[in-house]
């Protein structure tokens, strides 16, 4: 079969791509390395590729097992842990590529570790996927990395029947900025099949460019989901406004704290996705700093309206794609310069600067302190 040079070698916007899949996914095993009622972990690559590309580029497949083999072979590793890595592709040739290309790790997981490769069409490995996260046990999670050429074979109500039972994380790949070009030209079957599934036709509104188009999808799939829902966006800009996006969706909420934190550790300055740049531009190397402005404008209206809790802080900042470090910043600021006030739960004013914005508050004392802003 003959392919294009961007399917045979790995390029920067690819290597973006993986590089978030890696640093989630070494959050998330260390997460679940550390619950030690987690017995079995699950991850799905429904478009696998051939693991390693002809200029040396790892793929997904390759990168998910070396940050299994880098969690089994740190300090805190358990024993019993085990991985079932499931890698799709209907390429025949570039799943014997990725056979040698495993072998070559030589890789060594607990005795009920498994890999799989399946040469099926995506939608018989969906339902294969499907079936398997459906019936898991409590004590399994599962991964599922979708990563097409185009969209026609993805369907959203597959990816939401995926996270139905809670236990289950996705990660997909859009090439939004094509779904925005036929948008404009005459919307095709396939993409109205697609948004008809999200929102109804009347709803859909119209996008202005490839950015808003992302915005338009990202905000129909958060209205869709129920609210112990999540999902984000990391957007890859391939050239100068052509915008291509990875959506995560889990109904974990330190899950969604996770993959922010992988985000903003490659955009430092947005924690919005990435673009390339000159590589030697001008300014690249002036420190990075986090953009909060926005944020701090939202965060201030809300606490002047709502008067938060801790808790209701902690979903509130990670709902606007900011980190609990982002919040405890704008905080500091606040009870330097204006009438914030933090009382503890008995109503008492406190005097120390403490927030208790994060997630382990979040889980076992949320209302820990409340937060009044006149
Ligand atoms: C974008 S590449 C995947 C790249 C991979 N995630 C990586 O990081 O290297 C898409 C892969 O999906 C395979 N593919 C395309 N359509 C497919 C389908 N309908 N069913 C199964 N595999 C498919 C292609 O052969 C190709 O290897």
């Amino acid at each position: 079969m003959a392919h294009k040079d961007s399917q045979s070698n790995m390029y920067q916007h690819s290597e973006k791509k993986v590089e978030l899949l890696k640093l989630y996914l070494d959050r998330y095993l260390s997460i679940l390395n550390q619950s030690k009622h987690i017995k079995r972990v699950r991850f799905y690559d429904l478009f696998c590729g051939p693991g390693v590309y002809e200029n040396g580029g790892e793929g997904s497949p390759i990168v998910a097992l070396k940050a299994m083999s880098e969690i089994l072979n740190s300090d805190g590793a358990r024993n019993n842990l085990d991985f079932v890595f499931v890698f799709n592709d209907y390429d025949k040739t570039r799943l014997d590529q990725l056979s040698n290309n495993i072998d070559k790790l030589n890789f060594v997981g607990s005795e009920d570790s498994r890999i799989r490769l399946l040469n099926d069409d995506y939608q018989d490995a969906w339902n294969k996927c499907h079936a398997e996260v459906t019936k898991m046990p409590t004590n399994e999670r599962a991964f599922v990395f979708i990563d097409p050429f185009g969209y026609k074979d993805i369907s959203y109500s597959d990816i939401k029947s995926l996270l139905e039972n809670k236990k289950t994380e996705v990660l997909l790949f859009l090439p939004t900025q094509f779904m925005f070009r036929f948008e404009r030209k005459g919307t095709p079957t396939s993409l109205k099949r697609f948004i008809d599934e999200i929102v109804p036709e009347e709803q859909w509104p119209n996008s202005f460019s490839g950015l808003s188009f992302i915005e338009n999808l990202k905000s129909a799939f958060r209205k869709n989901l129920e609210n112990d829902k999540f999902v984000d966006t990391f957007i890859i800009a391939r050239d100068r406004n052509q915008f291509f996006c990875l959506f995560f969706f889990t109904g974990h909420i330190y899950g969604f704290d996770r993959m922010l934190d992988a985000k903003w550790k490659i955009d430092e300055e947005e924690g919005r996705g990435w673009s390339y740049e000159e590589p030697m531009g001008l300014f690249s190397n002036l420190e990075k700093r986090p953009q909060i402005q926005k944020f701090e404008k939202e965060l201030k209206a809300y606490l002047l309206n709502c008067n938060p809790t801790n808790g209701e802080l902690y979903e509130f900042t990670l709902r606007n794609g900011f980190l609990p470090k982002h919040c405890n910043e704008v905080l500091r600021s606040l009870l330097k310069t204006t009438g914030l006030k933090v009382f503890d739960n008995k109503g008492n004013l406190i005097k120390k600067e403490a927030f208790y914005i994060n997630y382990k508050n979040f889980k076992f004392t949320p209302e820990k302190v409340k937060f009044e802003l006149k």
